[in-house]
Order: structure tokens, then C-alpha cells, then sequence
């Protein structure tokens, strides 16, 4: 078969990231200019600030993508790009990027959703091998997904109220850290110790996923604490957390492959970069002989090479659209 090229365009959030992937596994090239140190002065991403930053970013990653990679756009075969979900404004400008350069080199557009994006990062690692089970874990995003074959997405739980990469950051600035939380807190998990006294997050029969309440209650116990003049041991708090999210999140997925009968799982979002469910997911699936998939930490975190390696697999099951495709703040994965 010929190699197809794919040019990817992620500027969901604050990352304006363009990439060349080859056959749906080959990075060939990527750039990812991250905003973050502009949004962490306020505590979180600010949408009017991420559209701007990619306005005057998006051209440049575009061109420093083609040059890293010794390629001509004449040389790509499909623009691939993220529609949605992500930030309104932010979606925007990196379809609009692809449009006109989809119009001016009459080269297919692929749409490609975010979390799409996300579970083919595993590609970039191994081929995925089907059925699968996915375990999607970002700041917008907690859903178990099964997948019977490529582009088939069966969504069997998610989350009722807050993400978990949201009720991370929630909890880190509640607790005095910089954003984004999630690292931060991970972090701190290591040198700490489980001793605050935590409720377990919905723990019943479905595949569902409530994060709320464990948030509340940190933030309640920081609040009691401080009221009291109590100092809140930081680390031991962060730890504490981490063991209740951790233990929940592979409960329920090692449960998901149980029932369905899968043996390959595969994790995603920018979740994926924490080190306490790496390493639990890791010893279950080695005891219960699962094929365990996680991507490197760079391709954990929003990436186009992630929307590369979808849009490859978008563009061979001709899932292209014309230039009337709008982007979408929420969008269900399809
Ligand atoms: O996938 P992503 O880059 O953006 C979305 O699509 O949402 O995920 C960002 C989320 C943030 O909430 C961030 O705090 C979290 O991923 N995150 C982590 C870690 N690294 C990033 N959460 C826990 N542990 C980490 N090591
Ligand atoms: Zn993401």
C-alpha cells in the first residue's frame, strides 16, 4: 500500500500543535507550542486569551511542522484537524487553518474528535489490537469506551459531574498549587502518606463515574482545618486523594474487561500521565494477563500527532468533509 501523509491540527485548548504522521503510527513531525505558562497567572485556561495566542501562533507551527519534517504540503495527502469538543473560540482558528489549506491544495479535510485523538495516541505507541476497552481520562472527559473494531466507539459509563483531570485541578487550587493541578499532585502523591479519611467516589454496579464529592469533601476538610488553625499535611492530603480517584477509575476498568471479555486495554487523556494509575494499571493487567497500552507522557496531553494518527484511520474509512464542517464546543465521540 502507498504511505499516506496526514498534517494534523490540535487547538482545542491552549496547545497549538501541528503534526505529519505517516500510516497512522509514523511521527514523522510535530510541534506543540504550549500557552500554559501565559494561562497559570490566572489560575486556568481563559478562552479569550488561548483563540488569540493561536491566531498568532498557527501559521508558524504550520510552517516549523513542514520544515522539521523536510516536506512539502504538496506532499501531504489530508488535512486532518480537531472540530470538537474543546473551547469555542480555540476550535476556530485550527479549523479554519485547515479549511483554507484543504481549499488551496485541494487536499481532503478529516475532522477529527478530540477524544478520538486521544485513544489513537495508543497507535503511536503499538498497533491497537481489537476488541478493546479504553479508559479516557482528560480534563473534560471520564468515559470507559469499547471498541470492537477501528472507529467503533461504544461508550459503556463516563462521569456524572466533574472530569477527573477537573476535579484534579479543582482540588490542586484549593490546596495552594499552580495550574494545571494534575502534575502537581501527582507529584506530591509520591513522598505522601493515605491518612486523611476520604469518601469513596460512586462505587456501584455501573461503569459511571462521580468525582464531586471527593472534591467537596477536600475542599471541605481544607476549609475545617484552616478554621480550626489547623496546617494541612499537603503531600499526605494529595496522596490521600490520589489513592481515591486511582482506585475507583482501575476497579471499574479492570471490571469492564472482565465483562466484556477483552484483553487489550488502553488508556487516554492527559490523565494518562499520572504516575500512581500508571503503575497500578500496569501490576493489575500483568496479573490478569491483559495487554496493557498507555502513550508516552508527550502524547498523554493535548497533541496534534494524536489527531494524525485518528484522521489516518478517519480518512481511510472516508470519513471527510466538506468545508461547511462547523466546530463544536460539546460534541458526543462518534
Ligand atoms: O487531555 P488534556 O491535555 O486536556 C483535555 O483534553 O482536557 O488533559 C488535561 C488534564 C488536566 O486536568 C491536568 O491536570 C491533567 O490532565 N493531568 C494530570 C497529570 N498530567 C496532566 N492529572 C493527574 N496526574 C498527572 N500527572
Ligand atoms: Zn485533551
Amino acid at each position: 500500500m502507498l504511505s499516506k501523509y496526514i498534517l494534523a491540527i490540535e487547538t482545542s485548548c491552549d496547545e497549538t500543535s501541528v503534526s505529519i504522521i505517516k500510516n497512522g503510527y509514523q511521527e514523522i513531525a510535530t510541534v506543540v507550542l504550549s500557552q500554559m505558562d501565559i494561562h497559570a497567572d490566572y489560575g486556568g485556561v481563559v478562552p479569550e486569551i488561548a483563540s488569540r495566542n493561536h491566531i498568532q501562533n498557527i501559521t508558524l507551527v504550520i510552517e516549523e511542522v513542514l520544515t522539521k519534517a523536510n516536506m512539502t504540503i504538496e506532499e501531504i495527502d489530508a488535512i486532518a484537524v480537531t472540530y470538537g469538543p474543546g473551547l469555542i473560540g480555540s476550535l476556530l482558528i485550527g479549523l479554519m487553518a485547515a479549511k483554507t489549506l484543504s481549499f488551496i491544495y485541494c487536499k481532503p479535510l478529516v475532522p477529527v474528535h478530540h477524544i478520538a485523538g486521544h485513544i489513537y495516541a495508543n497507535n503511536l505507541v503499538k498497533p491497537m489490537e481489537f476488541p478493546l476497552i479504553a479508559l479516557v481520562v482528560s480534563g473534560g472527559h471520564t468515559d470507559l469506551i469499547y471498541m470492537k473494531e477501528d472507529y467503533n466507539f461504544k461508550r459503556i459509563g463516563g462521569t456524572l459531574d466533574d472530569a477527573v483531570g477537573e476535579a484534579y485541578d479543582k482540588v490542586a487550587r484549593v490546596m495552594g498549587l499552580s495550574y494545571p493541578g494534575g502534575p502537581e499532585i501527582d507529584n506530591l502523591a509520591k513522598i505522601g502518606e493515605d491518612t486523611y479519611s476520604l469518601p469513596t467516589p460512586l462505587d456501584d454496579d455501573s461503569y459511571n463515574f462521580s468525582f464531586s464529592g471527593l472534591k467537596s469533601a477536600v475542599i471541605n476538610l481544607i476549609h475545617n482545618e484552616e478554621q480550626r488553625g489547623n496546617i494541612i499535611n499537603v503531600p499526605n492530603l494529595a496522596t490521600s486523594f490520589q489513592n481515591r480517584v486511582i482506585n475507583i477509575l482501575t476497579k471499574k476498568t479492570m471490571r469492564a474487561l472482565e465483562e466484556y471479555q477483552v484483553k487489550n486495554l488502553i488508556v487516554a487523556g492527559g490523565v494518562a500521565a499520572n504516575s500512581g494509575l500508571r503503575t497500578k494499571l500496569t501490576e493489575l493487567c500483568l496479573e490478569k494477563h491483559i495487554n496493557l497500552t498507555i502513550p508516552s507522557i508527550k502524547y498523554c496531553t493535548d497533541n496534534a500527532a494524536m489527531i494524525g494518527a485518528a484522521g489516518y484511520y478517519a480518512y481511510k474509512l472516508d470519513r471527510i468533509d466538506n468545508l461547511d464542517v462547523n466546530a463544536k464546543a460539546v460534541t458526543e465521540l462518534q
